[in-house]
C-alpha cells in the first residue's frame, strides 16, 4: 500500500535520488512521507546519525528543506504512507528511528502483535515518538544490536513480527541496508554496484531493468555488494536477477494533464494489440479449462467486475459455468477447493493482498493457478502456474481503467476460443476499439450529462446481463474518483428495494445494448421515470424514455468494452469539475497490500 525506496550506492545525493524514486511511488499510498539520510559531512557525531524529514500531504506540494537535498550522502530510504496505525501527522510517517538515531526503518503492512512487543521494550525505557506500529522495529534491532551484528539484529527483530510485513532497515555506522519481507512486495534494481530498493519495479526504471524479486521470507543485505538470505536458517540464496522490459515512458504525462485521461486514450491500441497477438497466448489457458473441475475467477474491485463480465462471457459463448467470487471472500468459500480446480486471479498490480492470501491457501490444496495480469514478476505472477500479461503498459492513475478493458478483452478472446472461434473474438474486438477512438474523440457531447451528475448527491446506475457488471464498475468509477454517491444495480433488482430511494430528479444510467436484456431493462427506465427519475440511456438507439442519450454503437459481445468507456469519461471529468486530483483519490492507493 505504502511505497519504499531506498539507495545505496556511489551517489552523492541520495536523498534527491529517493525523493524522486517516491514521486513516482507516491500512487501507492500518499497521506504523508519522509526520508531519512545519512549524512556524510559534518562533524562525529552528524556523520553517524540519520536525519530525517517526514510531512503530511503530496510530496510534489511540499516545499522541501533546500539544506537536506543537498546533504551529502549516497545512502538513504524513504516512503509514503498509507496509515493503518495512528492518525495522518508528521510523527507518524516514516521513516523511524531507534533511540541512538543511528538505526532508521521503513515499514509495509501491519505488525499484529505490536502491542505486546512494545511494552516490553517500554519495559526496557524505549521511547516512542509514535503511535505506529511500525515504530517498534528500529528499537528492536538497538536491543539485538547489543548482541549481534546488524544483519543478524534485522533478522531477529523481523522474525519477531507477525502478519505480512516488508522493511527496509539502514545502519549509519555500516553503511547497509537490510531488507526484509513476508507479505508486501520488495525489488531490488542493480546498475553498477548501486542498489535500489522499491516495492514497485516501475520506480526503479529510470536507473536500471536489472532486478532482483525479494520472495517471502527473504531477506537481503546490500551495500558494497548484495547478498540474498534465507529468514528462516539464514542460509545464503542463490541470486537470479531479470531484465524487465517495461518502457520508463510509461511514467510520463506526456501531453496529457493526468494519467486518468491519458490510459483511457490508450484503450483502443490495447485492445488492437490483444485482437491481433493473443491468439497464442490465451491458447493454453484455453486447455486447462476445458479439462478443470471447477473454474473460479477471483479478483478485488474493478478486477471482481471483469471476473463477473467473465462469467456472462463464458455462459453465453462457450456454454461454460465459471463462478466469480470477491477474492477478500474467496477465504471462506475454499472448502471445496481440490487439486482439479482451477482459479483465474485478476490482477492489475498482482500484488493485491487480498487475492494472494486465497491463492495461498489454494496452492496448498493442489489446485491449479492462472493469472490475467498487467505485473511482470509480480506476487501473483510468480505464483500462477499459467499467466498471461495484460499488456496494457504501467497503470499509474488509482482508478483502473486500461487493465480493466485488458482484461475484459482476453476474457472475450478466451471464451471464443474454447468453442474455436477466436477470429470472431478479434473481429468484435477490432470494431470495438473504433466505436472508443470515436467515444474519447466526442468527449464533449458528453457535458451535459457531466453537469447533471455534478449537482447530484446519489447517481443509480443499472444493467443487466453482461452490463450489471458494467453497471458496478460504473458506479465505482463515479464514487471514486468524484466522491459522489453512485449505486450500481441489476435492472431487475431494483423493483425489489432501492426503487424506495427514487424521487423527483434521481439520476439514473441505464445500459440498453442492443442484446437479449434490451426490453427488459427499458422497462425497468420507464419505473424510475414514473417515479419522477431522470433516464440517462447509454445505447445503440435513442428511446422516448431516455432524457439524455449516450451513443454507444453495438459490436456484439464486445459492446461490453465500449459502452464503460463513456462511464469512465465521465466519472474523469466529475472529478475536475469537483476540483479533486482524479490519479489520486483520497483514502485509496493503486496497489492494496494490506488486509
Ligand atoms: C479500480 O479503479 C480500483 N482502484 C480498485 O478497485 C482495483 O481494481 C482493486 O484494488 C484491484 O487491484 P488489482 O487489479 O491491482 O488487483
Ligand atoms: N502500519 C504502518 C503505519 O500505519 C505502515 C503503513 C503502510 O504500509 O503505509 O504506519
Amino acid at each position: 500500500m505504502c511505497g519504499i525506496f531506498g539507495y545505496v550506492g556511489t551517489k552523492k545525493n541520495a536523498a534527491q535520488t529517493v525523493l524522486e524514486g517516491l514521486k513516482l511511488l507516491e500512487y501507492r499510498g500518499y497521506d504523508s512521507w519522509g526520508v531519512a539520510v545519512k549524512e556524510k559531512g559534518g562533524n562525529k557525531e552528524q556523520k553517524t546519525k540519520f536525519v530525517v524529514e517526514k510531512r503530511t500531504g503530496k510530496i510534489a506540494d511540499a516545499k522541501l528543506n533546500s539544506k537536506f537535498l543537498i546533504l551529502n550522502s549516497s545512502l538513504a530510504l524513504g516512503h509514503t504512507r498509507w496509515a493503518t496505525h495512528g492518525g495522518v501527522t508528521d510523527k507518524n510517517a516514516h521513516p523511524h528511528i531507534d533511540c541512538t538515531r543511528k538505526i532508521s526503518i521503513i515499514h509495509n503492512g501491519i505488525i499484529e502483535n505490536y502491542q505486546e512487543l512494545k511494552k516490553l521494550l517500554e519495559k526496557k525505557h524505549h521511547k516512542f515518538l509514535s503511535d505506529t506500529d511500525s515504530e517498534i522495529i528500529p528499537h528492536l534491532i538497538e536491543e539485538e544490536l547489543k548482541k549481534f551484528g546488524f544483519a543478524t539484529s534485522v533478522r531477529n527483530a523481523f522474525n519477531m513480527l507477525r502478519g505480512m510485513n516488508a522493511i527496509v532497515a539502514a545502519y549509519s555506522i555500516s553503511s547497509e541496508m537490510v531488507i526484509a519481507k513476508t507479505g508486501s512486495p520488495l525489488v531490488i534494481g542493480e546498475n553498477k554496484k548501486e542498489f535500489f530498493v522499491s516495492s514497485d519495479a516501475t520506480s526503479i526504471l529510470p536507473h536500471t531493468k536489472k532486478m532482483l524479486f525479494i520472495k517471502d521470507n527473504e531477506m537481503a543485505i546490500i551495500g558494497k555488494n548484495l547478498q540474498l538470505i534465507n529468514l528462516g536458517d539464514g542460509k545464503k540464496q542463490k541470486i537470479n536477477f531479470e531484465t524487465i522490459n517495461w518502457k520508463s515512458q510509461n511514467l510520463k504525462k506526456g501531453k496529457f494533464p493526468h494519467f486518468m485521461i491519458k490510459e483511457i486514450s490508450e484503450q483502443p491500441n490495447i485492445i488492437r494489440n490483444i485482437a491481433t497477438t493473443y491468439q497464442d497466448q490465451v491458447s493454453s489457458l484455453t486447455k486447462t479449462i476445458k479439462t478443470a473441475k471447477g473454474t473460479f475467477f477471483i479478483g478485488a474491485g474493478t478486477a471482481s467486475f471483469a471476473g463477473l463480465i467473465g462469467t456472462y462471457f463464458f455462459s453465453k459463448i462457450a456454454n461454460k459455468h465459471v463462478n466469480m467470487a470477491y477474492a477478500s471472500e474467496f477465504n471462506y468459500l475454499l472448502d471445496f477447493i481440490k487439486n482439479k480446480s482451477l482459479i483465474i486471479a485478476l490482477s492489475q498490480s498482482g500484488e493485491t493482498i487480498d487475492v494472494v492470501e486465497p491463492l495461498t491457501i489454494a496452492k496448498k490444496k493442489k489446485a491449479k493457478i492462472a493469472t490475467l495480469t498487467n505485473t511482470q514478476g509480480s506476487t501473483i505472477y510468480r505464483m500462477s502456474d499459467e499467466k498471461i500479461l495484460l499488456g496494457a503498459g504501467i497503470e499509474q492513475a488509482v482508478a483502473s481503467t486500461k487493465a480493466y478493458i485488458a482484461k475484459l478483452s482476453i476474457l472475450l478472446m478466451l471464451s471464443y476460443q474454447l468453442v474455436n472461434s477466436s477470429k470472431t473474438a478479434s473481429e468484435q474486438l477490432i470494431e470495438s476499439a473504433n466505436e472508443i477512438e470515436k467515444i474519447i474523440k466526442n468527449k464533449k457531447k458528453l457535458k451535459p450529462v457531466v453537469e447533471l451528475l455534478a449537482k447530484n448527491k446519489h447517481i443509480y446506475i443499472i444493467g443487466r446481463g453482461v452490463s450489471y457488471p458494467t453497471a458496478l464498475e460504473a458506479a465505482l468509477k463515479i464514487r471514486e474518483v468524484s466522491y459522489i454517491h453512485a449505486e450500481g444495480l441489476a435492472g431487475g433488482e431494483l423493483k425489489h428495494g432501492t426503487i424506495a430511494l427514487i424521487s423527483k430528479g434521481t439520476p439514473c444510467i441505464v445500459f440498453a445494448p442492443l442484446d437479449e436484456t434490451h426490453d427488459a431493462i427499458l422497462s425497468n427506465a420507464i419505473e424510475i421515470r414514473s417515479r419522477g427519475g431522470i433516464i440517462i440511456g447509454v445505447s445503440n438507439k435513442n428511446h422516448p424514455a431516455f432524457d439524455y442519450f449516450i451513443e454507444v454503437k453495438n459490436t456484439s459481445d464486445a459492446t461490453a468494452l465500449s459502452q464503460i468507456v463513456p462511464l469512465q469519461l465521465i466519472a474523469y471529468e466529475l472529478a475536475l469539475k469537483k476540483g479533486y486530483d482524479p490519479d489520486k483519490p483520497r483514502n485509496l492507493a493503486k496497489s492494496v497490500t494490506v488486509k
